[in-house]
């Protein structure tokens, strides 16, 4: 039995037994004598979809979350019937599917356990609302550990954890506290080394216990819509979570300014402020390539509009800060004020766009302009016409990117801060109330809104970036965690929450740093700027209620120290860049929670604050005031410490020392680090060389480094450059290969390679086979060659 938090409970319901099966190619439906039927569909050798129904026959089948273009197909399926069970056999898994109440196990072809059911599928009536509250529960075994579900504010292992997803405006958010800004449904079970995970593609509010309730179950429930999940077996993390962000979808590449720093503030107003913060940033050489313009811009709030007072000339403002390397980023909230001399209003009304309550009249909440209507996001013919509102502000203001705040959908004044249940959405054809659509509409916001910025920058690269997502949401825009608090522990949770979204799917996710809530110190606001600068999204923003956040509102050493660690942002773009590509080409996570990196390692299972920026640099931000150094759990393997480059051994927890303006950054033995220059903002500087910092180690490992046009969408056919290197150290010689993909040619023609913990005095260097001449002394000094970047084959020689 589950019990519910807010409904009365009725009782339980459960499948009986099986009376016959069919297949339909890659489908098994298994039908019940009380009218229950399970389609199994095999999508792939280790991803198996189960859909329930109780009625009898299955509802128009629909999801926002699954990427129409997810690989799909497998080699193998075989349906055998044994006493008790059905047997369906992959090359991967076998699942059993009991005979007397549908219950599955699935299991490895060693027949190891993976996962099974505990009660399986069962379902409560709910009488409140009609329909079923449908319920889920697995038998957990000792030592089983968890993780996913996006962004909640709770240690990374959610072991002992009962989470709810429904997307809420939570300001000032505390740890643990339930339900946050973001619904994504999406776990990875971790036991005996094997890693499995669990997508439950239900839109309405639903719950995961993870041995919360019981010791040994985990269950997860949703009031209303199908008992419709997705098993993926691993057993890698790796496998679990690159086949979940291939169901449910990669983005495309960001502009690579996308990935610089972003300055932002409720609100930066009148221009002549706007224009103050950027040139500040430019004389104390602090990078920054993008300014945000939050509500304030508006005329009364009401989106698509400008205050002419603060901004009497928006498109002179833009370009002037776009000649200073700014890109000015607008918020665009949901919320359309109620005037009927307004256009977007008038448009929207006279189209019937908007969303409305059951019986009839328009749904209306107050939110910052006072009164609202809300487009329906989920009707295509209202994000068309969302997508078409933003031609002024992006092709002829020149705005680059767009903020989707507000859209969990947020309301003001109201006990459940959100629409009621009765207000109806088209939901793609497929109508339905608030209760299903409320957990996607903001990822229908922001899908809208991605649509019409691209539209007009084409053929640049839109920016996006929502606070309320769903999954799959990856597939059209960035989120941050919304309105954290400038205290120490939300440094904690935002370290966890940004990896925690990583492998979650939703990778490009950031915190606002220094907290939007109150005044950090200048000691947290250093110490969150040495993390936030190892996020794939970096932006400072405050509420503004405090007074400044701008590095500059602290005192000399915290200024030193947001430009020293922006500024190593800065070079290692091309790093950061590559894990980028990473993401969108295979799923892989940009950050990865040392559990991730090292899942054998069982000294992993409960780490937070460690994680893996990319796949070869280690970092662990520090978490509290005056700290001389932190403990912390280095991975197995070898390290160079990044700060003083000595060698440690990793596989034990260690006290690493650091200054203020240091935190424990590690590069793993043998990885080829690619830097560019400092530059103030992306573009600011033709690049004449790439760096490469080479970390020597005994052995082989492999670097690649992507490139290509920093915009537009050339590299889909093929103009990009793909550097694969395979380092191999041996006692007296380390060698370098490089192999080149792709049709882009960088602007530089030279590598400054570095060479750091070479373990002899170089006697020789040898490029493609031939000795070249070389200053011994110079070299042995500097440790550094500068050579052409058309090599095949590099030794140095000891
Ligand atoms: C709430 C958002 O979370 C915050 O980032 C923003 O500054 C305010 N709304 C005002 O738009």
């Amino acid at each position: 039995m589950i019990t519910n938090t807010e409904l009365e409970y009725k009782g339980d319901l459960y499948p009986s037994k099986i009376v016959s099966y069919t297949q339909d190619v890659d489908s098994v439906y298994f039908y019940t004598d009380n009218n229950v039927i399970l389609k199994l569909t095999v999508l792939r050798d280790s991803l198996i979809r189960f859909r329930f129904t109780t009625k009898g026959y299955f509802s128009n089948d629909f999801s926002y979350a699954i990427d129409k273009s997810h690989s799909h197909g497998y080699n193998h399926l075989e349906i055998s019937e044994e006493t008790t069970y059905y047997k369906i056999t992959t090359t991967k898994i076998v699942c059993k599917i009991q005979k007397a109440d549908l219950r599955a196990s699935i299991l490895d072809l060693k027949e190891n356990i993976i996962l099974e059911d505990e009660l399986g599928f069962h379902w409560e009536e709910c009488y409140e609302f009609g329909g079923n509250i449908v319920k889920m529960s697995k038998s957990s075994r000792d030592g089983e550990c968890f993780y996913g579900l996006g962004d909640k504010a709770t240690q990374l292992n959610l072991k002992g954890k009962r989470v709810e997803n429904f997307a809420t405006d939570q300001y000032a958010f505390q740890k643990e506290q339930e339900p946050l800004y973001k619904a994504v449904p999406f776990y990875i079970g971790l036991h005996h080394k094997q890693a499995y995970g669990i997508f439950f593609d239900n839109t309405f509010q639903s719950f995961f216990d993870f041995c919360h309730e019981r010791r040994n179950v985990t269950s997860f429930w949703a009031h209303g819509g199908e008992m419709n999940y997705y098993f993926f077996y691993g057993p890698s993390m790796q496998d679990v979570v690159t086949s979940y962000t291939d169901l449910t979808g990669k983005p495309e590449l960001p502009p690579l300014w996308a990935l610089g720093y972003h300055q932002c503030k409720w609100s930066y107003y009148p221009e002549s402020n706007v224009k103050e913060v950027a040139a500040k940033f430019r004389e104390l050489q602090i990078p920054c390539d993008a300014i945000y313009l939050d509500i304030d811009y508006m005329e009364g709030f009401r989106c698509f509009t400008w205050n002419k007072e603060y901004f009497p000339d928006p498109k002179r403002m833009v370009s002037e800060l776009a000649e200073d390397g700014f890109k000015t980023i607008v918020i665009i909230d949901p919320g359309i004020k109620i005037d009927k001399d307004y256009w977007v209003y008038k448009e929207a009304l006279a189209k019937d766009y908007f969303c409305k309550r059951a019986d009839g009249p328009y749904m209306k909440g107050k939110v910052w302009p006072g009164e609202c209507n809300f487009p329906d996001f989920t009707n295509p013919e209202v994000r068309e016409w969302w997508a078409g509102l933003f031609k002024e502000l992006i092709s002829e203001i020149g705005v680059k990117g767009v903020w989707n705040d507000m859209n969990e959908p947020a309301v003001m004044e109201v006990p459940n801060k959100t629409f009621p249940n009765d207000v109806r959405h088209d939901y793609d054809g497929n109508p339905c109330s608030h209760r299903k659509a409320h957990n996607i509409y903001g990822t229908q916001m922001a899908r809208a809104t991605y649509h019409g910025v691209k539209r007009f920058a084409y053929p640049k690269r839109p920016f996006i970036i929502t606070r309320s997502a769903y999954s799959g949401a990856q597939r059209y825009t960035s989120s941050w965690t919304g309105d954290n608090v400038a205290s120490w522990e939300h440094l904690w949770i935002a370290n966890i929450q940004v990896q925690r979204m990583s492998i979650s799917g939703m990778g490009f996710t950031g915190s606002d740093i220094g907290g939007f809530a109150e005044q950090p110190t200048g000691e947290l606001y250093a110490r969150w700027i040495q993390l936030g600068v190892f996020h794939p999204f970096c932006r400072t923003h405050s509420s503004g209620d405090h007074g400044n956040q701008e590095p500059w509102a602290f005192d000399e050493e915290v200024i030193d120290i947001t430009r020293k660690f922006v500024s190593l942002r800065y070079q290692l773009l091309p790093y950061l860049y590559t894990m980028f590509w990473q993401y969108i080409e295979e799923g892989t996570p940009m950050l990865k929670p040392l559990v991730y990196f090292d899942q054998e390692d069982i000294q992993t299972h409960y780490r937070n604050d460690e994680f893996i920026f990319g796949n070869q640099i280690l970092v662990c931000p520090i978490l509290e005031p005056n700290a001389q150094g932190r403990r912390m759990y280095v991975p197995k393997g070898q390290w160079y410490n990044y700060w003083n480059n000595t060698l440690v051994k990793g596989g034990k927890e260690m006290w690493v020392d650091t200054k203020f303006d240091e935190i424990p950054v590690f590069v793993k033995a043998g990885a080829i680090i690619p830097k560019y220059p400092v530059q103030q903002y992306v573009g600011e500087i033709e690049i004449e060389e790439l760096t490469l910092d080479v970390y020597y180690k005994e052995g082989k490992e492999k670097s690649v480094v992507y490139e290509d046009g920093q915009d537009g969408y050339d590299y889909k056919k093929g103009r990009f450059s793909l550097l694969s290197f395979q380092m191999t150290g041996k006692e007296k010689e380390l060698s370098i290969q490089l192999h080149k993909d792709g049709k882009f040619n960088t602007n530089y023609s030279k590598f400054k390679i570095n060479f750091i913990g070479l373990p002899f005095e170089v006697q020789k260097v040898r490029i493609d086979n031939e000795d070249v001449e070389f200053d011994t002394n110079s070299f042995n000094i500097e440790q550094s060659l500068l050579i052409s970047k058309e090599f095949s084959v590099l030794h140095i020689i000891g």
